[in-house]
């Protein structure tokens, strides 16, 4: 199969809404990463995602919707707390579980009675959508346990010759996938997977925002989840990732030169001054600028051949709690306490 790389004109966009119609697969951007999208209600072009990805089919898809009134047709049950999020964060990063109906097959919910929607508001996801006139099903758009792509080169360099086309629309701006919520009553958010949309925002929302366990240890392969896709090892790059959570830069420092050797790299703050003759890429100072870097760099560090990488800690509070989490999955949430 040739992927069509298409750009943001009128004609490339009627040739991939026809594409989605025909049930053929279209990677796209989103403001957080690169989707791989089909027709949500149809079983084949879903089945073809899971296959182009090689994701384990238990692992729902989140549904996109480019407008508020595509949401009754897929979702059974809203509750008033899911409009009042709606309206505020939508479109953005933010996916909600609800019931769903019998529009969205089992193939896209994983076999689960729950489906995740969200709205996305890059205005070439949105186009997209309307344009094929149907609720798109999409994960993000690498191959399973890589990390996500933030730009149309990183589809290509997993995806070329597994789907029809990419719509290209330069870098992410947010650069890790959407906040996932379910609601456990209609007054507790429960947070399945952190993003830009934090658990501090969530608060005036609700009587209780919790985050799942999920976020911050591994599960063992046996338990039970509320989010399949958190059990799964990912957003790891070929290069082992490890995590060091030091008191300070001078501790850091210290740690890597200790254990300088050929393939060792270092992942840095933006104001970290360089160690001496250890090479290292930067990925931001505040939580913003670290997820939109941090994925990026991954796929930098394997093209330069890095083999061991040592990071420096995010914060675990607001948005960077999203980074922390991609972190630590990358890391099989093994880390170096100094
Ligand atoms: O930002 C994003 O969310 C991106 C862009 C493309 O929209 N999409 C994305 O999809 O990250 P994916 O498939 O890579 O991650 C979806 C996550 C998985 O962890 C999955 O288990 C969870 O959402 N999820 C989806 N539907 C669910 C459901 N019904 N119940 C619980 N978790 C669900
Ligand atoms: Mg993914």
């Amino acid at each position: 199969m040739i992927t069509r790389l298409l750009q943001d004109t009128e004609q490339d966009f009627a040739i991939a809404a026809q594409l989605i119609r025909e049930g053929e697969l279209v990677a796209f951007p989103t403001e957080t990463v690169y989707g791989l999208g089909a027709d949500a209600r149809r079983e084949d072009a879903v089945r073809a995602i899971f296959t182009a990805k090689g994701r384990p089919a238990d692992n729902p898809l989140i549904v996109h919707i480019s407008d508020l009134s595509m949401l009754d047709s897929i979702a059974a049950d809203v509750p008033s707390i899911a409009l009042r999020l709606a309206e505020k964060f939508w479109a953005g990063p933010l996916t909600m579980i609800f019931p769903k109906r019998p529009e969205i097959p089992y193939v896209t919910s994983g076999g689960l009675e729950t489906v995740g929607i969200r709205m996305p508001s890059h205005p070439m996801a949105q186009k997209l959508i309307s344009l094929s006139g149907c609720p798109i099903a999409a994960p993000s758009a690498n191959r399973s346990g890589l990390p996500s792509p933030t730009t149309a080169k990183h589809v290509m360099d997993d995806m070329n010759g597994r789907i029809s086309a990419v719509l290209d629309g330069g870098q992410c701006s947010v650069g890790v996938e959407s906040t996932v919520v379910c609601f456990d009553d209609t007054q507790t958010i429960h947070i399945l997977r952190p993003g830009l949309v934090s658990r501090e925002d969530l608060l005036p929302y609700a009587k209780t925002v919790y985050v799942d366990k999920a976020v911050f240890e591994q599960t063992a392969p046996d338990v039970k989840v509320a989010s399949p896709g958190m059990k799964y090892k990912h957003y790891s790059p070929k290069a082992k990732i490890l995590p060091v959570d030091a008191p300070d830069f001078g501790t850091f420092a210290d740690y890597v030169r200790q254990h300088q050797k050929a393939g060792v790299w270092c992942l840095l703050f933006d104001s970290d001054p360089e160690i001496d003759a250890v090479p290292c890429l930067h990925y931001g100072d505040d939580g913003i600028q670290q997820a939109h870097d941090l994925f990026f760099r991954f796929r930098e560090l394997d093209e330069q051949g890095a083999e061991t990488v040592y990071v420096r800690m995010p914060e675990q509070s607001g948005a960077d709690l999203s980074v922390y989490n991609r972190l630590m999955r990358a890391a099989g949430f093994e880390v170096i306490r100094l």
